[in-house]
């Protein structure tokens, strides 16, 4: 297959919002840095602001993410343009447009609510900015399952299925990546890998922080659409999945979808919501509000491999420690040779995806001394103070290349819309828990058998 083309322009829609100032010139300034940005880089927004002042917030961004390389900042600056305007004002487009000279496959990156995502593609399609050209969207893709087909329609009316980059910044991540590399690229994992030797997958993202400014936002999506309906589906997918043929995108992708669709779209028995006290006087938060700042699920994978595993996934704001952390608990031994009382999570593969990142054993060894009794010792495969490429450098790259392997396909998001969809909204009650614990009460319930969920530790 021909290699896919380096795109020759980077637009981004959004350019003085949040996300941009956050990610998006950390990562440009990352590749001016390594000499993937020799192209126009056109910020397009709505803020009556000049070129100058786009400079200024670039320079404020990267102060306060990841520092300002001179060499590097000045080679993104110049080729930094904007074009300021409404999204729904064709001219936008046409000023756009002239903007972008003879590039003939630029990138557009969306960093605007979902709402604007068909106004934006229209708008460059009419303009003739669309052809050749890629798109890059943000989550949430949608609300629901309705709304992301929705979507999906409507940005297919102007770009095809293969120039559309979904992004799930979790994808972006090293470990994340690692724990398909791990379950492949070894043979001892693959034969205790099923229902026969794991008891149980437990998927955690603690965060100790609020909603932090983002009331408005939150308080319209909830902890099931923000990280669990992507992230951690995404997290589950490749521990479920089957063996692809290779890592060719479409092998890996279509094994994804196995998965996914072999997942057992939730109810409300294996639902539990939660809110933190206070949420509702946070700044953009309704008063009654009864949106989940917390969230756990039990979810089931009905095939051959999976049948009968829980797969269990929590994700809360306000939680005591902020990790990310996946639990695999294998069966006990059959006989309990040595009559010892063990710990439910004694033999497991335990993969600390964030702030640092672990990959681990957990097993029994004996204590010296007479008795042939022993204690929980870990295995440490690999232990790294953290993520060294940043999630969105490595995915804008990916895109720029015209290299979709860690987007998500159009059948996968809407498969794991499929998955959550009947447990959206407060078709659950929403518990009350205070900040600083690990959720209400009522989630223990979803663990009860399996040995109670597994607290992540905080980092050192
Ligand atoms: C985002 C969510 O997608 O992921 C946030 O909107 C969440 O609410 C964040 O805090 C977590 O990502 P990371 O990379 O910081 O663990």
């Amino acid at each position: 297959m021909a290699e896919a083309e380096y795109s020759d322009a980077f637009v981004f829609f959004g350019a003085t919002g949040d996300l941009a100032y956050k990610q998006i010139f950390p990562a440009l300034q990352s590749l001016a840095r390594r000499g993937r940005l020799d192209m126009p880089v056109i910020g397009v927004a709505k803020s009556g602001w000049t070129i100058d002042q786009l400079r200024e917030r670039a320079r404020a961004s990267l102060q306060q993410n990841g520092g300002v390389d001179e060499e590097s900042f000045a080679r993104l600056v110049s080729h930094l343009k904007y074009v300021d305007g409404d999204y729904g004002d064709p001219s936008t487009f046409e000023r756009l447009r002239a903007e972008l000279g003879d590039s003939k496959r630029p990138l557009h990156y969306l960093a605007v609510p979902p709402s604007m995502f068909g106004v934006v593609a229209e708008g460059l399609a009419k303009s003739g900015s669309a052809e050749g050209a890629r798109i890059v969207v943000e989550k949430p893709f949608g609300r629901d399952l309705a709304t992301a087909q929705q979507l999906d329609r409507c940005i297919h009316s102007f770009f095809p299925e293969e120039s559309i980059y979904r992004i799930d910044h979790y994808l972006g991540k090293e470990p994340v990546q690692n724990l398909l590399y791990f379950r492949f690229a070894n043979s001892f994992l693959e034969p205790v890998w099923n229902c026969r030797y794991v008891e149980s997958v437990q998927i955690t993202m603690a965060e100790a922080f609020g909603v932090e400014g983002r009331g408005k936002f939150y308080d319209e999506v909830g902890a099931i659409r923000d990280v669990v309906q992507n992230h951690l589906l995404q997290v589950a997918v490749l521990l479920a999945m089957e063996p692809p043929s290779s890592y060719k995108t479409a092998a890996v992708r279509d094994c994804k979808i196995e998965a996914l669709r072999a997942m057992r779209p939730l109810d409300r028995s294996n639902v539990v919501r939660g809110q933190f006290k206070g949420y509702r006087d946070e700044p953009g938060v309704a008063h009654r509000s009864q949106v989940e700042t917390f969230a756990a699920v039990r979810l089931h994978v009905d095939n051959w491999r999976w049948a009968g595993v829980p797969f269990c996934i929590r994700a809360g704001k306000c939680l005591p420690v902020t990790a990310t952390e996946v639990l695999v608990t294998l069966k006990r031994p059959p006989q309990s040779v040595f009559g010892e009382v063990v710990s439910p999570h004694a033999n497991y593969f335990r993969f600390r995806l964030s702030p640092d990142i672990v990959i681990s054993i957990g097993a029994r060894a004996k204590v010296e001394g007479e008795a042939m009794a022993g204690e929980d010792i870990e295995l440490i495969a690999r232990e790294d103070p953290g993520d060294d490429t940043p999630p969105y450098e490595r995915l804008l790259r990916d895109a720029l290349k015209g290299d979709s392997a860690l987007f998500t396909r159009e059948d996968a998001v809407e498969a794991s819309w499929c998955v959550v969809d009947q447990v959206l909204g407060d078709v659950t009650p929403v518990h009350e828990y205070e900040p600083g614990t690990w959720g209400p009460r009522e989630a223990d319930e979803l663990t009860a058998d399996i040995g109670g969920w597994h607290d992540p530790a905080g980092s050192a």
